[in-house]
């Protein structure tokens, strides 16, 4: 299986209600193709993790890619695993996901991980570990 993580900018005009269309979509979608992961939002930039079969990764992240509720898509993580960091989440949301505004905005301007990320991409995957309970946003 296949890992991605990638950063983006929404587009400025993007609301929480814009958001929870875009998750009622990429769940069905990432029921079908086997396909789990998580979504954050700061307010500008997206961060997402895609994890499943490496072809239905790819085509999906191919088809996120062109979609024009963002913009400047970057991979700043990519790696084949054997078990899933958000195995019971066809797209986990967390919309509480704060506190690390600096490392998204640094993030999506140099498009690279450096080590003071870290401890987001720490708290991010730790998500994962959390039990879904209804519609899969967390609050
Ligand atoms: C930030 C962001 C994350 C997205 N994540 C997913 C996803 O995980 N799975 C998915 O199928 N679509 C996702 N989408 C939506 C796709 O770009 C596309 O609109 C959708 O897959 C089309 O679905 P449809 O073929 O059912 O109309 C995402 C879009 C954005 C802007």
């Amino acid at each position: 299986m296949l890992s991605v993580i990638y950063i983006s900018v929404a587009d400025p005009l993007i609301g929480e209600q814009d958001i929870a269309a875009l998750l009622v979509q990429a769940r069905r979608n990432n029921q079908r193709d086997a396909l789990t992961g998580a979504l954050i939002f700061n307010g500008h930039n997206f961060l997402q993790l895609l994890e499943g079969p490496a072809d239905k990764v790819d085509a999906c992240l191919a088809v996120i890619r062109s979609d024009p509720r963002h913009s400047g898509m970057v991979e700043i993580r990519r790696r084949r695993i054997d078990d899933r960091a958000f195995a019971e989440w066809s797209m986990l949301y967390d919309p509480n996901f704060r506190g690390h505004d600096d490392s998204l905005s640094r993030l999506a301007a140099s498009g690279r991980l450096d080590p003071q990320d870290a401890l987001m991409m720490e708290n991010f995957i730790a998500l994962g570990r959390r039990r879904p309970q209804g519609a899969g946003t967390v609050d």
